[in-house]
């Protein structure tokens, strides 16, 4: 049975990182990537997942299909355009689905009207009314968005949105699609469109907000006072340009404060972390350590009079638990001496799950790899193990065989590079400013890619001189933007393997989606 419910003191997390997330410059995700942040989100039990945008590529029908197929306990969500052929492909992605959900929209502000449209309002309301009927013909689950309704005409969205209703839409998403919105005038604009559309009690009223002006999270949290109940959120506030409201800062603030909302959310709160590790992992956009609720320092106190407080009582200085949103206390420590049980239990408890004992078996390799150069191996070590693991196996066709690299004070820093590439191993011998820059030219000289390095990131995943590095690069080509990772005790050798990476995304991107299309 589907999570979704429209009582009315349960609020509806709708999760669109693998939509709208996706549509942040270099977050696109392959097939089996958006299955496994899919499998995260049903875990926490979100109630709807936005798997996509099938018409944009066959790359994200696919996906959407993919997670359609897997997800039991979730709705799962496919965007569509007020386009017939939009519609028809989202209902084809989405038939495996248990519990299906098309989401369809057009603009409906006068700018987007009148200069991306180039349609009369009434020409519209025809074409979102006939949408949604189209819609229906696949679901009975039917959510409409007039796009920008931030800044379209209270009166004509209430004109469109009556008359969607009326055709079967069963959800109403208001958009601030370009953040323009400042919560007490949101909030207003959703208790207002509720009291003034007379079918209004016939559906559920969502919101959609970004985060241009900082206020995404504020905004939907204005709107949930005003009578919204469902919120459109991404995991670590992923998204388009400056990203949309995070989800786990909309449901801790709901959760947090029951004083002030009358309504909650089923989620369970303790899969938050591991979900936005999970998806930083793989989207390898790093969580800032000040981001609230999932950065690192999140939950810790530096200044004295904080510490003296919190050893006195807790709740001097915290409002949440850090094992209510899934910070572990347990941070059990495993070493070279540990046993596969032991590694296997602890990765149980982490809720990292494996299709086949030979990928537990290949993760447990690298693990006594690990453990071989280092002696305590946490659990955001685990973490990272799995995730690269998961990145090598997918269409690598350029991997990292070795690597030697000469740095000496007053000399030119030299790197040599073996790499694998389609089954043929190939040297080159570079130099550069640094190592790091080094190694990159010596892999460029190998592989003649031609990227543009877009960033360049290192991350220490623990504490201690003997952490992990964990690289995040972003190169360009064409237009194409990828993220890449990599992970090692060694930061030159994580260096190598995340710009590696990336250029395994850059050549095997045909799964890959990021949505470039026309505008309706
Ligand atoms: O921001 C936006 O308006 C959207 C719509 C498709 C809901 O993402
Ligand atoms: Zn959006």
């Amino acid at each position: 049975m589907s999570n979704e419910s429209t009582v009315n003191d349960k609020l509806i997390i709708f999760d669109t990182t693998l939509r709208d997330g996706e549509q942040s410059p270099g977050a696109s995700m392959t097939r089996d990537e958006k299955v496994r942040i899919a499998k995260a989100l049903e875990k926490m039990r979100v109630d709807i997942i936005e798997a996509g945008f099938p018409i944009a590529s066959p790359g994200d029908f696919e996906s959407v299909k993919a997670v359609a197929s897997v997800i039991k306990d979730s709705t799962v969500c496919g965007l569509a355009r007020a386009l017939e052929k939009d519609i028809q492909r989202a209902g084809e992605a989405l038939k495996p689905a248990v519990s299906s959900r098309i989401h369809t929209f057009i603009a409906t502000s006068p700018i987007h009207m009148k200069m991306k449209l180039r349609m009369q309002p009434d020409d519209v309301l025809a074409q979102a009314v006939s949408s949604v009927k189209m819609a229906r013909q696949f679901t009975d689950n039917v959510e409409f968005s007039p796009e920008d309704a931030g800044r379209s005409e209270i009166d004509y969205l209430c004109r469109i949105i009556e008359a969607v209703i009326d055709a079967g839409a069963t959800t109403i998403n208001i958009p601030d699609t370009v953040g323009y919105n400042i919560p007490h005038q949101f909030g207003e604009l959703i208790g207002s469109l509720i009291e003034r559309i007379p079918n209004s009690d016939k559906a559920v009223f969502s919101v959609h907000c970004h985060n241009d002006l900082g206020l995404a999270v504020g905004n939907s949290l204005a709107a949930v006072l005003n009578g919204a109940r469902q919120v459109e959120c991404t995991i670590n506030g992923l998204g388009e340009r400056a990203g949309n409201a995070s989800l786990e800062e909309i449901v801790m603030a709901i959760r947090t404060r029951q004083d002030v909302f009358g309504c909650d959310t089923t989620l369970d709160t303790t899969q938050i972390v591991p979900c936005s590790k999970l998806v930083s992992g793989i989207t390898g956009f790093p969580v800032q350590p000040n981001k609230a609720i999932v950065g690192a320092n999140a939950f810790a106190h530096e200044s004295g009079i904080h510490q003296d407080g919190i050893l006195k009582s807790r709740e001097t200085y915290e409002i949440m638990r850090a094992q209510d949103v899934g910070w572990s206390d347990n941070r059990m420590v495993l070493g070279k001496h540990s046993g596969r049980n032991a590694f296997k239990s602890r990765l149980n408890e982490l809720n990292i799950e494996f299709s086949s004992e030979q990928e537990l078996n290949e993760v447990f390799t690298r693990f006594k790899a690990l453990a071989d150069k280092k002696h305590d191996i946490f659990d955001e070590d685990l973490q990272a193990l799995v995730t690269e693991s998961a990145l090598e196996s997918e269409n690598e066709s350029i991997r990292l065989v070795a690597l030697r690299v000469c740095c000496e004070t007053g000399e030119t820093p030299n790197a040599t590079m073996t790499l694998n590439i389609n089954g043929e191993e190939q040297q080159a011998e570079a130099s550069g400013d640094g190592p790091v820059d080094a190694c990159f030219k010596a892999i460029e000289k190998l592989t003649n890619t031609g990227v543009n390095l877009q960033l360049y990131s290192v991350n220490a995943i623990t504490t201690g001189t003997d952490s992990q590095g964990e690289v995040t690069v972003r190169v360009e080509k064409d237009g194409q933007i990828v993220n890449g990772q990599g992970a090692d005790t060694d930061i030159v050798i994580a260096s190598a393997k995340s710009y590696i990476n990336a250029l395994n995304k850059i050549t095997s991107s045909a799964g890959r989606t990021h949505p470039q299309l026309g505008s309706l």
